[in-house]
Order: C-alpha cells, then structure tokens, then sequence
C-alpha cells in the first residue's frame, strides 16, 4: 500500500524530484553535502537492492564503481580487484605504453585463486636461507615450489624439511623431485579453473597445494586449498565478478590526446597502441584529460570511434551539457564529469575553474539522456552517502582517494609515528606531470617545472583490502536503495526527491555532542 495522497502533496512541496530541485537553483553550484534525499515509501529490503549498470552497449558492471586512473590508484591489482567485486578499474597511462599492455594482460589473464607468482626457491640455495626469506617476508608457510633459473619446476620443498636442524642441507637434496609432485596444466585449467582444482583437492586427501606449469614446464601458478574453499564459500556473493563474453575479468584503460614534436595529434602513437590493447582483450577505454571539451579530445574520440565502431569509448571530463553533446557526437558512450572535485584537486584553486559536482552531474545528466549516453561522476565522493547522491543523476560513480589506502593500490605503505599510509597524488600534481601525466592537463611542449600543477601530493591511512573497503559502501548504496524504495538503479534516479541542507543541517549530519570511540567504518 502506497503512502496517502495528501502527505503526497506536502512532502512535494518540500521534497522535490531533479528537475524541479535543480532548476530552482540555477545560479548556485551545489554538491554533496549541500543537499540529503528524503525517504519513500518502501517494500524494498537493502540487501534485495541490484546495483548491475549498464555503461555502452558491451559494457555491463555488477556494481556501479569505477577506480579512477591515476597512478597511485589503479594498476593490475586493482583493476582485478575491482573486477572481481563486479566493478572496473581503468589503468592509468603514466607509465611506458608496453608497461600498459602489460598491466591489462595481467588482468585479462587472471584466474581467480590462481596465485599467479608465488614464493620459490632455487636448488643450490641453503635451508638456511628459506628460512631467513620465511622470517623476512613474514611468510605463514614453508612449502615452495623449486625452480630453476629459467623458471622450470624442479620439484617441491616440503614444510617439514624446512628446519633448523637441516639449515645447512641444500635444498636440492631436500626437495621431493618433480615426478613425485602433483601439477596440473594451464591449458587443462579450462573455463572453471576453482572448479577443476576443487576436484583435485578433494581426489588428492593430504595434497593441500596444487602446481600449474605450462608446456615448457615452467611454473606458471599455484593454487592453494585453503584460497579454494574460501572462494567457494563466497560463491554465494550477491554481487558476481564483471566478466567478459570468454569468462575473462572485465579491465578499462586510460589514454591521453598525445601530441607529437609539432604540436599535432600524434594519431598514430594513439590508434597503434589502442590497437594493442583491443588486441589484449580491453573492455574500455577512456580518453582521460581535464577538459574534454575541446578539440584534441574530440579528435581523438572521433579517430578512436571510427577505427573501432563497437569499443566502449569514455570520455572527459567535462562539467557541462554542451561538453557532454560534444562528447557523444563525436562518439563517446560514457563521459566523465568531475572537473575540481577530487580529494586531491586544485583546478578550482589555480585555474579559477570547475563546478560543485552535484549541480555539473544533473545538468550533464540532462545532456545525456538526449544523447543516449551515459554519464560518471568523477571525483569527491568521499563516503557512501555521496555514491548514493551521485547515482541519483549518474550511471556509475569514479574514486580515486577511497580506495588510495589499499594494499592493491601501487606502492608500498610507509610508516609514519606509528601510523601506515600510501602515497596518493593529483596526476596534475608537479611529481605525476614529470612522471608522463603533463598532457592530461594539456600541457605538451612546456617544460614541466614551468607549468601550474592542478593536483597535491598527499598520504591516505592504509585501509583494509578493496574487498572490505567495496562491501561498506556497497551496503551503504544499498540501504540508501531501502529508504527510497528503489529495487534498482534506474528506479532510484526515478525516485529520487531532493532538499537543500543548512549549515546546522550539515553538522547535524555527522555524529555530534558526543566523544567518539569508534567510527563506523
Ligand atoms: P577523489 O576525490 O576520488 O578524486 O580522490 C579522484 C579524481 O580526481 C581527478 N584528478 C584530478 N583533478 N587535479 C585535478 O583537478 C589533479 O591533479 C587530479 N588528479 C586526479 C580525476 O578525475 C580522479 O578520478
């Protein structure tokens, strides 16, 4: 039973629907914290909600979650954690094109539980030696694979030869030779590799360790039984991995509008390399700068869309619905908006420029509902409740800072007084411009330490893993899904009612007058 029609009429009057909410706003720029979103009628329990998004044709994710290309955020091992929670990652292009490759191989050529590189040891190495690598790597295990300096398999070295008193003992005459050890190869792995390997396990009692080598013998992976049975324990996961037609994880791909030695678009440099990563298997890829509405961009996604009609094409950023008309005429499907929100931005501060990002995402998402293309909102989401407000406008939302802290995040923690954090930089920061970014802020010819950086350089606490730091906000889209009553995203941009939110109304947001113990996540 739906809510009487007379409280219909008044919560109107207060709780307005976009349109009418942001039109009565017209010259003010308002973002995430200035507005909250009133409650609906609901038969719909949080955990019921789906967050399945559709970007092009081609390019469906289970969760509308993007991590954003910048080169503290996303190489292989977030993309592939994205892709295995049901999002994207899209690899950032500071680093040499090969190295690029590289990175989307990776992820393409992931198997789920498969630890692709693990720990070996080599056969004229000590005991001794295993296990100082055991005590400095702090490894919680002490049976390796043996492998020779090729990388072929020479056999296994078991845990309980793995001890003092055999410190001196080399381990090639410790080592249970490759004829006696169970392997298996790749190219039997088939289509269900945690299928094929729960199989072994469970006809192998007492084989807790499973080797994959190639035909030429070389180690190529090792799944373990523990990793197996947690992973078919989450089987069950709501949200299912994003994964391409041939069961392969789903990886986007940044490029830049390069310019060659005169100044002209280096078409190319750009087409080959996109070709490469076609050729690698690419779901997307995202002609990334900071504004996309101008004619290199433009350029570059015309040529983009006419040498590979169906390639899901994204585009940006832009903050405005003439920027997002440009963009899907000249053949984008989704388009980036975000221009000065992020954690790390100065656009706003240096170049005077740039929208609050509410108010950019609902006039590009009228833009995009003409052109039938999709929008992401890009940068300052700093919480669940903000996804939620994004996904009220936009098809998926971009972060870079939330997911910065993670161990799958590139780099290595650092300590300081006691605390651990991770680097996270603007790729227009003046250390990210030298690294090879410059041209996403259109600066080719200068030399970089002339140039106004648009982006700092920061810290973020290390988090837990990007599965953890996933499940809070998707519980958090999720339950903001419950009290609109939307089962789905489309219903909940249908849905959604809007209010204005005083300053008194923003501290009464958070947890206030009291002495926090604990935050939530
Ligand atoms: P968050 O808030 O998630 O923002 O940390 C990430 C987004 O910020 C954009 N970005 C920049 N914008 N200067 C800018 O003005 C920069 O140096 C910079 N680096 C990244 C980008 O859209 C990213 O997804």
């Amino acid at each position: 039973m739906a809510a009487p029609k007379d409280a219909d009429t008044l919560d109107s009057k207060f709780y307005k629907n976009a349109d009418s909410f942001f039109t009565a706003y017209p010259n003010l720029g308002l973002t995430y914290d200035d507005v909250t979103l009133a409650t609906l009628y609901s038969e719909v329990l949080p955990g019921d909600t789906q967050l399945d998004t559709r970007l092009a044709e081609g390019l469906q994710l289970n969760i509308p979650i993007i991590s954003s290309d910048m080169d503290t955020v996303t190489e292989s091992q977030m993309a592939t954690a994205m892709a295995l929670n049901g999002g994207l990652g899209l690899i950032h292009y500071n680093m040499p094109e090969k190295e690029q490759l590289n990175e989307v191989t990776l992820v393409k050529g992931h198997v789920h539980g498969l630890i692709q590189n693990p720990a070996k040891v080599q056969p004229d190495q000590q005991i001794g030696d295993v296990l100082k690598l055991i005590e400095q790597k702090r490894f919680a295990f002490s049976t390796f694979p043996v492998v020779d300096s090729e990388g072929k398999l020479l056999g296994l070295l078991p845990g309980h030869v793995v001890k003092p008193r055999y410190s001196r003992k080399k381990v090639a005459e410790a080592l249970t030779p490759r004829g006696q050890v169970q392997v298996i190869y790749k190219k039997e792995l088939g289509r269900d590799p945690i299928a094929r390997a729960d199989k072994f396990f469970t006809d192998h009692p007492g084989i807790h360790k499973l080797l994959v080598v190639d035909e030429q013998e070389r180690l190529r992976g090792l799944f373990t039984m523990s990793d197996i049975e947690r992973i078919n324990q989450e089987r069950n996961a709501q949200f299912k991995p994003a994964r391409d037609s041939q069961f392969r994880l789903i990886c986007g791909a940044a490029v830049s509008a390069t310019r060659n030695a005169f100044g002209e678009l280096d078409r190319n440099r750009i087409l080959n390399h996109a070709e490469a990563l076609v050729e690698r298997g690419l779901d997307a890829l995202a002609v990334s700068t900071a504004h996309g509405h101008s004619k290199g961009v433009g350029d570059t996604v015309k040529m983009l869309r006419d040498a590979f009609p169906k390639l899901p094409l994204i585009a940006g950023n832009v903050t405005s619905g003439g920027g997002v008309e440009y963009l899907a005429d000249c053949g984008a499907n989704a388009i980036k908006v975000g221009q000065g929100p992020g954690s790390i931005c100065t656009t706003r501060v240096v170049a005077g420029v740039g929208i609050p990002q509410l108010t950019a995402l609902y006039v590009a998402s009228r833009a995009a509902q003409k052109k039938r293309v999709t929008i992401l909102a890009d940068g300052g989401i700093t919480k669940s409740g903000d996804m939620v407000k994004a996904l009220t406008l936009a098809e998926a939302v971009i972060c870079g800072g939330i997911f910065a802290g993670c161990p799958e995040a590139p780099g290595e923690a650092l300590e300081i007084s006691g605390k651990r954090y991770k680097q996270y930089r603007g790729m227009g920061s003046l250390a990210a411009m030298k690294a090879g970014s410059a041209a996403r802020y259109g600066h080719n010819s200068s030399p970089v330490s002339k140039i106004a950086p648009e982006g700092v350089e920061a810290l973020k606490e290390l988090t837990g893993p990007v599965d953890r730091v996933l499940a809070q906000l998707i519980g958090g889209i999720q339950s903001g899904m419950g009290y609109l009553g939307a089962a789905n995203l489309s219903q909940l941009r249908e849905k959604a009612r809007f209010i204005r939110v005083s300053p008194a109304g923003q501290r009464e947001a958070a947890p206030h007058d009291v002495v926090e113990l604990k935050t939530s996540n």
